[in-house]
This record gives structure tokens, C-alpha cells and sequence, in this order.
């Protein structure tokens, strides 16, 4: 029998209250942080000030694959950074080099652009497919194309690229130049990829908007149309791709080939950095001076980079995350089962997972409910979706424990909201 006795503990501290207490006078208020210091990482775990050890099934927004704290990453890291910090891109340095071999090794693609973020790295994809038009003398094609639910970045060029008036609201006027077409909708595709466009863009699963899987069918028409109208296929793979799905990159786990892959997140395991994978034939686009960065490939973040790619080989990370990321599926296909009021069909693939909530819950109150009472870190996407994004060396058992928090904290949120009913229909 299920216990929906309420338990004090439900009740969320009031928010204003928690936070007043970590919010630090000079740091913009432009992020709502959830009320915790966060001091320390361990593998799958973070420890708070108080000592308080929550599981982590957000790794820094799909970031730390390899968990906090990783020793290797660490020392290269460190080695890195006790030899060299920066030289800037007016010199050659062997780390740039090392990883944009490694990266080329893997994915196919010849050529690699380095820079800081997800955002630069769409920002550079998108000035690369105009680029290529232009140098080709077809200047009408001017066109970035993207799809309803997407999430390319918060720069001015990916904000324009990003389908959600909410970030967009009061930074116009967004460049010119974009347009959007229903995600999966292959009809709409054929008709909005005229000769205008310079570029598709596409998440293989949208991460921001819910953890939306885009259709093997429509991500391989994509390629088709490109190929026949002339226009590049980007794959924003920032959220996805570096071995969330179980493959390295998305484009692998689809059998799909586009002849641009935008990376970041997960590169360097936690340090700053993106890059742009393009295929040799695109890669002509931008020539020397046309576009740069100071930080882009610097040492350290490229050294962090090469030091994960070789340690995943050694862990079998693929094998690793299809197998944990079956048992992570299997476990919400059951959460949702049994608590069908709250939860539908859980979304996504290898450890990329979204539960869809039901109204009238909120996803906010399974987290704070996860973390006040279970110290299990979950994370919102989209508008009703519990995104669970862990490192990727996230062990069986610690899935299974994250479920069975998660499950305790769904308890506690439904006997919450039936005490609340209750004592409503008392008054
Ligand atoms: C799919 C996708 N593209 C781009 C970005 C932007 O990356 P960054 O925050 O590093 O600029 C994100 C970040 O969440 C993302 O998920």
C-alpha cells in the first residue's frame, strides 16, 4: 500500500525566504537559483555548505559526462595549466590540434572551428552557411532555417534562430533573415526549404522545449532536401550529442549525415568551450579573417577535451549509457504507469530523458519535493517536462536509487495536493 500520509516536509520553504540567504548583492539578477550552495562535486554526487550530498541528474545542464571531480580530467587540467593557459589563436598550439584530430578521427568531418559556448558555435554555423552562399555568388540565399520548439542560444543571431518569444521578447529588432517550420513535419519541410535557404538547423532532440525526439524519417528527408536545394543541414548537437544518446555524436544514433555539427556542453567535461564540425566541402566558407575568437580552442578547455575522449573509450561509455539509459526508460515508463494522474509516457533517448507532467502539477513541485526531501537534483524543460540529464558514468545502482527517489517524491507531491484538496473541501 502506498503511504499519501502528508509529511511536514512537503511543504517548500517559501522561496524568497531560501534564497535570501545565498543571493549575493552583485551578481546579476538575471538567473532563478534554486537555493543551494553548491561546494563541492563527487562522480555523480554534489555536497552543498551544510554537508548535504544530493544524487545529480542534471550534471550541469548535460555537461559534467564524466561526473564532477574526475581525476584525469583533473590532471590534465592541471598539467595544462601549469604549461600553458593561453597563446591565442595568432600561434599554433598542439592542444587545439590534438582535439580537432580526435574530433575529425571520429566523426568524419575534416575541418573544426573552436570557440567558447553552444551559442557561438550556432553563431559561427550560421555565418558559415551565408558565407558559403555568398561565396558561391547565390546571394539571395539568405535564409536560416530552424523549427518551432527550437533552442539555439541566447546571442542575437541564435536568439533569432530560437522558437520561443519568451527569450525573444524586448531584444528586437533580431537580425534578419530566419524562418521556422514545424518540428517532424515533413510536408511543411519540403515546403518551406525553398532556394532561399542557406541552412536548415535542427536538434536531433530538442532539449529546452521538453525533450522532443525528432523522427528518423524527417531529420533523413532533411538531408535529402538539403542536398537537392542547395542548402547546408546543421545539427545543433550541444545538448545531445558527446555520448548523451549513446552514441558520440546524435547524427550517429539517427543514420543521418549533415554537413554541419555544432558541440559544446559536454566537450570538456565543465570548462568553456564549442566547436563546429563541418564537412570539408562547406568548410571553404570561411577563410582566413572571416570570423575568430580570442578564447576559441585555448589550451586548457581543449586539453580537458582530449583527456575525455580518451578516458570514454577506456570506460566503454556508449555500451555504458545504452545499458543504464534502458533501465533509467524502463524505470519512468513505470513511474508514469503508476502515477498516470501526474505523469505521461516518459520522452527521449539513451541518458536524454524527459517525463512529460499532467496538470494540474507542476514540474517545479516534483523537483523541489526531489530535493528538499530526497536530495535528488532533477531539472524542468520545456513547459510540464522533468528533464533527467546525469553524467554519463551514472552507475545501475545509482539509477535505480534516483528512481526510487524520484518515486518517493511523487508520493509526497500527490499526498500534498490531496491534503490540500482536502482541506479546501473542509472550509
Ligand atoms: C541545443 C542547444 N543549443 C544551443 C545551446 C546554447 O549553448 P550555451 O548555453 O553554451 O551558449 C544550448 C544550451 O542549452 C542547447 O541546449
Amino acid at each position: 500500500m502506498r503511504d499519501f500520509t502528508p509529511k511536514a516536509a512537503v511543504v517548500a520553504p517559501a522561496p524568497s525566504q531560501e534564497r535570501a540567504e545565498y543571493e549575493h548583492p552583485h551578481l546579476l539578477q538575471n538567473y532563478r537559483r534554486t537555493p543551494i550552495n553548491i561546494v563541492r562535486g563527487e562522480g555523480c554526487e554534489l555536497i552543498d555548505d551544510r554537508g548535504n550530498r544530493y544524487l545529480d541528474f542534471v550534471a550541469g545542464i548535460a555537461v559534467c559526462a564524466l561526473g564532477h571531480a574526475h581525476p584525469a580530467i583533473a590532471k590534465a587540467i592541471g598539467a595544462q595549466a601549469a604549461t600553458l593557459v593561453q597563446a591565442s589563436n595568432l600561434y599554433h598550439h598542439e592542444p587545439a590540434g590534438m582535439l580537432a584530430t580526435e574530433l575529425a578521427r571520429r566523426s568524419g568531418f575534416g575541418r573544426v572551428f573552436f570557440c567558447n559556448s553552444g551559442a557561438e558555435a550556432n553563431e559561427a554555423a550560421i555565418k558559415l552557411a551565408r558565407k558559403l552562399a555568398f561565396r558561391k555568388g547565390e546571394t539571395e540565399r539568405r535564409t536560416i532555417l530552424a523549427c518551432r520548439g527550437s533552442f539555439h542560444g541566447r546571442s542575437l543571431g541564435t536568439l533569432a534562430a530560437t522558437d520561443n518569444p519568451k527569450y525573444q521578447e524586448g531584444f528586437g529588432p533580431l537580425p534578419a533573415g530566419f524562418a521556422f517550420t514545424p518540428f517532424n513535419d515533413i510536408a511543411a519541410l519540403d515546403k518551406a526549404l525553398d532556394r532561399s535557404v542557406a541552412a536548415f538547423i535542427v536538434e536531433p532532440i530538442q532539449g529546452e522545449s521538453g525533450v522532443h525526439p525528432a523522427d528518423p524519417a524527417f531529420l533523413a528527408e532533411a538531408r535529402r532536401l538539403c542536398s537537392e536545394r542547395g542548402a547546408l543541414l546543421i545539427f545543433d548537437e550541444i545538448q545531445c550529442g558527446m555520448g548523451r544518446l549513446g552514441t558520440l555524436f546524435a547524427f550517429e544514433t539517427f543514420d543521418v549525415r549533415p554537413d554541419v555539427v555544432t558541440i559544446a556542453k559536454a566537450l570538456s567535461n565543465g570548462l568553456p568551450i564549442g566547436a563546429m564540425l563541418i564537412d570539408e566541402q562547406a568548410a571553404s566558407g570561411l577563410q582566413p579573417g572571416d570570423h575568430g575568437t580570442t578564447f576559441g580552442g585555448s589550451p586548457v578547455p581543449c586539453a580537458a577535451g582530449l583527456a575525455h575522449l580518451l578516458l570514454r573509450d577506456q570506460l566503454d561509455l556508449d555500451a555504458h549509457v545504452k545499458q543504464v539509459g534502458a533501465l533509467l526508460w524502463d524505470g519512468l515508463v513505470s513511474l508514469a504507469a503508476d502515477f498516470p494522474q501526474a505523469f505521461a509516457p516518459p520522452r527521449g533517448r539513451g541518458l536524454m530523458l524527459g517525463l512529460p507532467v499532467r496538470e494540474p502539477f507542476e514540474a517545479k513541485s516534483f523537483m523541489e519535493a526531489a530535493r528538499l526531501e530526497k536530495k535528488l537534483l532533477i531539472n524542468a524543460a520545456g513547459n510540464n517536462t522533468i528533464r533527467i540529464i546525469p553524467p554519463l558514468i551514472v552507475s545501475a545502482k545509482q539509477i535505480e536509487d534516483g528512481l526510487a527517489r524520484l518515486r518517493a517524491a511523487t508520493q509526497s507531491v500527490l499526498a500534498a495536493s490531496i491534503a490540500a484538496s482536502q482541506s479546501r473541501s473542509a472550509t
